[in-house]
């Protein structure tokens, strides 16, 4: 099934295979360090309550839930059935937290029920994000926090031998979600949705290795998976382009990889 977009829906996206390549990419220290300048920026605390919106395999939510401790509460809510077990089995230590199926335009939570809500790389895939973020400002409590985490896929820079294969990956990639772009427009749409004191800035993603514990080495299973049989790209053109990655830095000894993540934070 597609969105309206013409991008896969989420479901469809994110089945066991593709969830535990997402599990294993979000495992590397890159997106480790991500997280941990999240958490920071969220600053979660002892005793909130806290909603994890598109949890997939649960790592922030597990940080949210050490860091609400026992007399806090989080729940995990995702579209994705793999991505929840995944997440269930993670946090399964924690009596703290808890997950739930649920779509993010439609959450089912009271009005103001939580202190804290983070959505990290889940907008990018929701058709409509007005209501997404309606949502979202009608469950946190007034004088609560928010902060989500959006990529724009344009930032890329990717050395190849081939940078016409590059872009034609890329430009691939670019359909598998609504909005390959939405950090450009994201703040003054959460400010339309009520949310004040809104900030911006940068997690940069920076690989000049070949070393398949990176975010970029990880993300070629991923984003070849979803390229190959479209735009006219074969399997094999897909393979070409995961060999030319490591030939080019044996040859020139010069990986490199860069990407920009956008945080923004924001006061309910
Ligand atoms: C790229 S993963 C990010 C997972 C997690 N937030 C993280 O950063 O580790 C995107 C997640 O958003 C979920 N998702 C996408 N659209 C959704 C929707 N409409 N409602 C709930 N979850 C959704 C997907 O199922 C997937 O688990």
């Amino acid at each position: 099934m597609t969105t309206p977009s013409g991008a896969p829906t989420a479901q469809d996206q994110f089945d066991e295979q593709t969830s535990r390549r997402i599990e294993a990419v979000y495992l590397t220290p890159d997106v480790a360090a991500q997280r941990d300048k999240v958490m920071a920026r969220l600053a979660p605390r002892e005793g909130e309550i806290a909603l994890d919106i598109g949890c997939g395999p649960g790592l922030t939510t597990l940080g949210l839930g050490q860091a609400v401790g026992a007399a806090g509460n989080v729940i995990g809510v995702d579209i994705a059935e793999p991505m929840l077990a995944i997440a269930r089995q993670r946090c399964a230590a924690l009596p703290q937290v808890s997950f739930s199926l649920a779509d993010v335009t439609a959450l089912p939570y009271e009005d103001a029920h939580f202190d804290v809500a983070l959505a990290t790389q889940v907008y990018e895939y929701v058709e409509d994000i007005d209501l997404a973020l309606r949502e979202l400002a009608r469950v946190i409590r007034p004088g609560g926090r928010a902060l989500l985490v959006d990529t724009d896929w344009e930032s890329a820079v990717w050395a190849s031998s081939d940078d016409v294969r590059m872009r034609r990956v890329l430009e691939t990639w670019n359909e598998h979600i609504p909005h390959p772009q939405l950090p450009r427009i994201l703040k003054q749409k959460m400010e339309r949705a009520g949310f004040h004191d809104v900030q911006v800035e940068i997690v940069p993603i920076l690989n000049v290795q070949y070393d398949p514990q990176t975010y970029s080495i990880g993300m070629m299973d991923v984003i070849g998976g979803f390229a190959a049989g479209r735009n006219g790209l074969s399997a094999q053109d897909i393979l070409d382009w995961k060999a030319d990655a490591r030939l080019f830095s044996e040859q020139t000894g010069a990986y490199f990889f860069s990407l920009n993540r956008y945080v923004f934070t924001a006061s309910r």
